[in-house]
Parts: structure tokens; C-alpha cells; sequence
């Protein structure tokens, strides 16, 4: 368990819930022009990876997972938003730090995700988590804009 303080409140991370889901979806519609279906997020119920930022209220989430390979399972971080009000307070960080943890635990030996080559704040905070740019995906978003693929290594 995580703590944040953000203004006077504390911040909580924790395992997404089903009573969380609704509020999870708003921000995914306030925060991406193309946003997850709400059945999307409720198929990812119980992954160990599926947290929530909780001040009270759900002000942020992460979905991320770790797939089977030959050798290490590999994570991908799928998805990370904060609601709009609560941005730049520390909460992106604080869930990115613990689906990080949650992977290592799954033994993951590396990471990756996809980000669109504009989204300074969500590069910015990749960066500052040690992500490098692999290789690039163009078209990868419905509206032709080219998705940057950043990995970072969990060894160490
Ligand atoms: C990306 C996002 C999750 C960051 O959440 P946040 O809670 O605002 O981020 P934090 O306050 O924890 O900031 C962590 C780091 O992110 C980077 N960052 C955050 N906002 C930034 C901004 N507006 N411009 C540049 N870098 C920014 C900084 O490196 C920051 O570290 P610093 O405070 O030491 O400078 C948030 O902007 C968001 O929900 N964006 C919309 C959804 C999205 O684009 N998700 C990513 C999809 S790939």
C-alpha cells in the first residue's frame, strides 16, 4: 500500500475493484480521444497489476500485465490516467512505481507500453522511470498518429 499526499488528503494505491469501475471509465473518457469500453476494464478485474489511486474517491488508475516467454514473462504497462483535477500532484508516479512492483513480482524481466509520439506529460514520466525508446509503430492509433514503443529493463 501506497501513500501520496496531495494537498491535505492522502492518496491510496490499491487493487482495482468492481464498485471502482465506473469511476475508472470517466477518466479513461476524460482523459483519451479513444477511449477503452467499459467491459475492457472488467475483464482485467483481479490482475495484480490493475490499480487505483483512492483519495476518497478513485482519482487515477494503471492496468498493466505480464505475458508468458520463452525465458522471463515480459509486462506491458496497457493503460495509465489520472483524473484531469488531480494531475500533476505525484499520483501518475506513485501508480506507475507499484504496477512496476506488481510485475517484478511477477517476474517480469522487462517492461514495455506504447505512447503516442505527442504526449509530452505520459514521455516525461516514462523517462522518469528509466523507459527508452525501442522502435516506433506508425499508424498504431485509430487517428494515424504513430505510437512510440518504450522498454525498460526490471534486472537490478
Ligand atoms: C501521464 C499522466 C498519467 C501523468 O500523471 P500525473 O499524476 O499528472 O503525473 P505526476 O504528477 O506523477 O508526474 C510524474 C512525472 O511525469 C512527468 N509529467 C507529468 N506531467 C507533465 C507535463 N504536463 N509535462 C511534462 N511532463 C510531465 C514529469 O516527468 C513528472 O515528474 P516531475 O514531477 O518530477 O517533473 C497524466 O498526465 C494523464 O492522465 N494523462 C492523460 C492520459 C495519458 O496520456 N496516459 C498515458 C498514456 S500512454
Amino acid at each position: 500500500m501506497t501513500t501520496t499526499a496531495t494537498d491535505d488528503r492522502s492518496v491510496r494505491t490499491r487493487e482495482a475493484a468492481r464498485a471502482d469501475l465506473l469511476a475508472v471509465f470517466r477518466i479513461e473518457k476524460a482523459s483519451f480521444p479513444q477511449p477503452w469500453p467499459y467491459r475492457a476494464f472488467e475483464r482485467f478485474l483481479g490482475e495484480p497489476g490493475f490499480l487505483v489511486a483512492d483519495s476518497g474517491e478513485v482519482v487515477g488508475y494503471v492496468l498493466a500485465d505480464t505475458t508468458p516467454k520463452s525465458g522471463r514473462p515480459i509486462g506491458h504497462v496497457k493503460d495509465i490516467a489520472v483524473a484531469p483535477f488531480a494531475r500533476g500532484q505525484g499520483i501518475g508516479a506513485t501508480l506507475l512505481a507499484r504496477a512496476i512492483d506488481a510485475m517484478r513480482e511477477q517476474k517480469a524481466g522487462s517492461v514495455r507500453l506504447e505512447v503516442r509520439e505527442s504526449n509530452e506529460p505520459a514521455l516525461g514520466l516514462y523517462r522518469r522511470f528509466g523507459f527508452t525508446h525501442r522502435t516506433t509503430s506508425p499508424g498504431y492509433y485509430a487517428d494515424g498518429e504513430d505510437a512510440l514503443v518504450l522498454v525498460r529493463d526490471l534486472d537490478g
